[in-house]
């Protein structure tokens, strides 16, 4: 998360952010008013320049956002692909010109012709615009194969929750300290650029001093072509939140924050399905057995 971003979301705390504000003025405009950004400024005794900022730079915020209805993807692959030109030929068939705007980028590089319409995503070509838009025909699947090379692990069938947080109770019962040491030696590594050891990364935090730590993943998978984090979010779910759950456990974080980016509204049902699912098996909130 930038840290524009982190300043903005701890003003007031979690539950009322100046950045879920900003997307909830957007929702029918497609951005917030300019008087509106004003008053949250004044509202979370930030500058106007860091709510405009914002603003300006998310997708689902952009001023150049106001009054579309559907977003073409302009991102790398789509464009590379040659299709986005034929695919506003096509829309324009069931939209004004001015109400189409853009996003970047849907996860959707695999198949390009990728469009988000009505918080939801579409690709490739076997969904005809009119279908989508007239029909409210659910085609929104897209179609992608993933491999492994030795062990199955993030690609592994997932065994349901009862059997999958297993070694999370386990590890609980243990000495936090003791968890961190087993992280260390199994040399578990970001997927970033640069493969830092995660547990090193855990033990910084864990030795900072602060009374309220938070784990924050950042999800906002943004690399041209990349859908990697997509498919985890979407498919592993509770990859992601056990992985979370663990670092909460050994460096002592009492929040958890999944930052998903508008640009993935599947992720966001899905992950938010996956959290309701343990905070009903509580295996998340106080008192974790
Ligand atoms: S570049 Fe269009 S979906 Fe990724």
């Amino acid at each position: 998360m930038s840290k524009n971003l982190s300043e903005l979301s701890g003003r007031k705390g979690l539950s009322d952010n100046l950045f879920s504000r900003l997307g909830e003025l957007a929702i029918e405009d497609g951005t917030p008013k300019p008087e509106e950004m004003e008053k949250l400024a004044q509202e979370f005794l930030v500058g106007s320049a860091n709510a405009f900022g914002t603003a300006s730079f998310y997708d689902f915020l952009k001023e150049d956002n106001k009054g579309k209805k559907v977003y073409v993807c302009n991102g790398t692959a789509c464009l590379c692909a040659g299709t986005q030109e034929a695919l506003i030929e096509d829309l324009k068939g069931q939209f004004k010109a001015e109400e189409i705007g853009h996003m970047t980028c849907l996860g959707r590089c695999h198949e390009n012709s990728a469009f988000h319409y009505d918080g939801k995503n579409y690709s490739g070509n076997k969904s005809p615009v009119n279908d989508v838009i007239q029909n409210g025909q659910d085609k929104n699947i897209d179609d992608y194969r993933v491999a492994h090379s030795g062990p199955q692990i993030l690609t592994a069938e997932f065994p349901g929750i009862e059997t999958y947080y297993v070694p999370f109770l386990e590890a609980i019962k243990k000495d936090p300290a003791e968890v961190l040491e087993e992280i260390k030696k199994s040399n578990v590594r970001g997927r970033g650029g640069a493969g830092f050891p995660m547990g090193l990364k855990l033990e910084f935090c864990a030795k900072e001093p602060g009374d309220t730590k938070f784990i924050i993943c950042n999800a906002d998978e943004g690399d041209p072509g990349a859908f990697s984090d997509r498919y985890l979010l979407e498919k592993q779910p509770h990859s992601v939140l056990l992985g979370m759950m663990v670092s909460g456990f050994v460096t002592g974080a009492e929040y958890g924050i999944l930052y998903i980016r508008a640009e993935y509204p599947e992720s966001v049902e899905i992950c938010k399905q996956a959290i309701d699912d343990l905070r009903d098996r509580k295996l998340i909130g106080k008192d974790i057995k």
